[in-house]
């Protein structure tokens, strides 16, 4: 069973990460945009079209299953995909729903500017929250420090947090992260906040595919632990990003084989 997974950059790995958890020995395709990134600072219909071509490669791949792992390209791109595709589509929303359910006050959900000013969290928010506890913060720029991976990567992502986020929390009492890149800096954000609980979509994507495979495919499902692989591959500065990813898998203590497309 294939599964393709799409981020503009290394962030959509949280997401794969959470679909092995369910589903370890599907062969996943990773394709990351990074020629395009960041998606939050482009218009909807740029990032439309580059949902649509990613689309167009994972289709030449035969996958069984698509997951937007980028809220932003989910936000501008994942209706009028799934109207076309030939495949299930899944795709990442903020985890406003179960934040809204476990906390209590005030919410404040970080994410991209383009997610941010969207209509599809806007009409997330009238579904969801009618109390008006969520409060939504476009963090430009956050994405880019924690893409770049730059040796001191997580103080300029901590000194980001110092001047953007920190003077905007508020009453905040829970933080929703509505950016897969931002799921990378988790325990650190947990931490910079004073122990807030945090909340981000990857469960729910991973239980979501899960669920769906299942329907679909009983029989090459297989929960049986499995040593992890993951065919990679980006748009731009491929080699550079497929190292960057493999230091960033092995700091969060997976050892993996990272695949070069060709070898799909
Ligand atoms: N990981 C993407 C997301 O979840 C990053 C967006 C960007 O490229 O700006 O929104």
């Amino acid at each position: 069973m294939r599964v393709g997974v799409f981020d503009s950059g290394l962030g959509g790995l949280t997401t794969w990460l959470a679909c092995t958890r369910y589903l370890p020995t599907a062969e996943y395709f990773f394709f990351a945009d990074t020629a395009h990134a960041p998606y939050g600072d482009r218009t909807a219909e740029e990032v439309c079209q580059y949902t649509r071509a990613a689309y167009a490669h994972f289709l030449e791949l035969g996958v069984d299953a698509l997951v937007i792992a980028c809220n932003t390209a989910t936000s501008a791109a994942v209706l009028p995909l799934r109207q076309q595709a030939r495949m299930p589509v899944i795709g990442i929303e903020p985890a406003i729903k179960v934040a809204l359910q476990e906390s209590e006050g005030e919410i404040l959900l970080l994410a991209t500017e383009l997610t941010v000013r969207g209509s599809k969290l806007a009409q997330l928010l009238r579904d969801r929250d009618g109390g008006g506890r969520v409060r939504a913060l476009a963090c430009p720029g956050w994405m880019e420090i924690i893409e770049e991976q730059a040796p001191d990567w997580r103080v300029r992502a901590q000194a980001y947090w110092c001047e953007h986020i920190e003077p905007a929390l508020g009453a905040a009492q829970a933080l929703v992260l509505g950016c897969t890149h931002y799921c990378w800096l988790r325990e650190e954000i947990s931490a910079w906040s004073g122990g807030m609980a945090v909340y981000d979509g990857n469960d729910g994507v991973a239980r979501q595919l899960y669920r769906l495979l299942l329907q679909r495919e009983p029989d090459s499902i297989s929960t049986a632990r499995a040593p992890l692989s993951l065919h990679f591959t980006a748009t731009a500065a491929a080699a550079r990003k497929q190292a960057a990813a493999a230091e960033l898998l092995r700091n969060a203590g997976v050892e993996l084989r990272l695949l070069p497309l060709s070898s799909a």
